[in-house]
């Protein structure tokens, strides 16, 4: 029987769902969409009201149902611990709790995984992936998809799920020395996750989001709806102030990615190949995967002595993608929907 997955992508701006099925060569969508989160302006119960009705409508349907969480509000951690059962790393979790997870215990929610082969360094011992949310995000989203009338199986972290999604539809060069490096572009943030041999072995917040690029442009003298159809129509394309604008506003962000992967590269040499990966809505900024590869080019290559330049690939949809017959938009199905897609693919990957 076919596997459904429905994938709920909660951000801060938009929620997007995507129900898919998996076939033996890739995975059919059989239906997607999204709505804008009304903003805070609006009362909490009616804004809470007007998502659950959303939900409803998109994601009460048959099928294992994922839901998103902003790494932002996660702790993951590799943490190196004696060679050991499973059964013991649960009491020494709780003799020294304090020492891996910065969330008190009664307010935490914790799940781990010992990882096969050691990721970084150590070879002696073992190393455990610590992954910790604090249980009000968690009971805050699962209020928002009861008012769905949704039955939730999973909660999992955005970026893995959208780094399963890349992975399952073929995107990561699995060669030696490859860490893989999803970068969110979000709405108020970013958030850079490195990947080493599947592990997110490092994650990070960057306080420049989408927002803030349509701010700098309105800065201007265009009003904030302009600023943002400027933002989206335009992008990085033509020369001119618009793109001048946007660049100066991506500054930060770029020079806060660059020193993450600096820092990951110096730590851990036998990496050599950090492909970085676009998600998010601010991925669709045109021509950011150009100008982000040439800035990194710039600025790590050489510094690093790095075997290649680093990539910065722009995703095309392959034919491993496929959509049910009669749906449309094929091309509104993108980097923004990845999070989305790998949520969905839950089921698949706990096969
Ligand atoms: N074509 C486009 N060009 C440039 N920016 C875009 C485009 N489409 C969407 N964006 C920007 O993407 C940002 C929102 O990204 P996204 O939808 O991934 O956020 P979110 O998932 O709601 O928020 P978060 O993940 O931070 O909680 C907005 O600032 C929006 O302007
Ligand atoms: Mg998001």
């Amino acid at each position: 029987m076919a596997r459904v997955g429905i994938g709920v992508d909660l951000g801060s701006s938009t929620l997007r769902t995507v129900r898919l099925k998996t076939i033996r060569n890739g995975l059919v969508v059989l239906d997607y969409g999204n709505f804008p989160v009304p903003s805070e302006d609006v009362n909490e119960d009616k804004r809470l009201k007007m998502m659950g009705r959303e939900l409803r409508k998109r994601a009460r349907k048959r099928g294992h149902l994922a839901v998103s969480l902003n790494s932002q509000s996660v702790i993951m951690r590799l943490a190196s611990f004696p060679k050991m059962k499973k059964s013991e790393i649960e009491s020494v979790l709780k003799w020294e709790w304090d020492k891996y997870v910065p969330i008190p215990r009664d307010e935490a929610i914790l799940d781990y995984h010992v990882v096969d082969e050691p990721i970084l360094g150590e070879s002696e011992g073992m190393q455990v992936l610590l992954i910790a949310a604090k249980k009000s995000d968690v009971v805050e989203l699962l209020r928002i998809t009861r008012l769905g009338g949704l039955r939730v199986k999973t909660v999992d972290v955005d970026s893995l799920a959208a780094f399963r999604a890349l992975d399952f539809l073929g995107y990561l060069d699995s060669g030696i020395g490859q860490a893989h490096t999803v970068i969110d572009l979000g709405l108020n943030s970013s958030r850079v996750s490195i990947f080493a041999k599947d592990v997110p072995v490092m994650t990070r917040g960057i306080s420049t989001g989408g927002m803030d690029l349509t701010r700098h442009l309105a800065g201007q003298g265009y009003d904030l709806e302009e600023a943002e159809s400027l933002k989206c129509y335009k992008g990085l394309s033509e020369d001119g102030k618009v793109r001048s604008v946007l660049l100066e506003a991506l500054e930060d962000l770029f020079f806060e990615i660059g020193k993450s992967l600096e820092f990951f590269l110096l730590k851990n040499r036998e990496y050599r190949t950090p492909n970085v990966y676009l998600v998010g809505g601010g991925s669709l900024l045109k021509g950011i995967h150009e100008e982000l590869r040439e800035y990194l080019d710039r600025q790590l290559v050489q510094r690093l002595s790095l075997d290649y330049g680093i990539l910065v690939p722009q995703f095309k949809w392959g034919s491993n993608v496929r959509f049910a017959k009669g749906k449309r938009h094929r091309d509104m199905v993108s980097s923004d929907y990845l999070t989305a897609i790998g949520l969905a693919l839950w089921k698949e990957a706990d096969r």
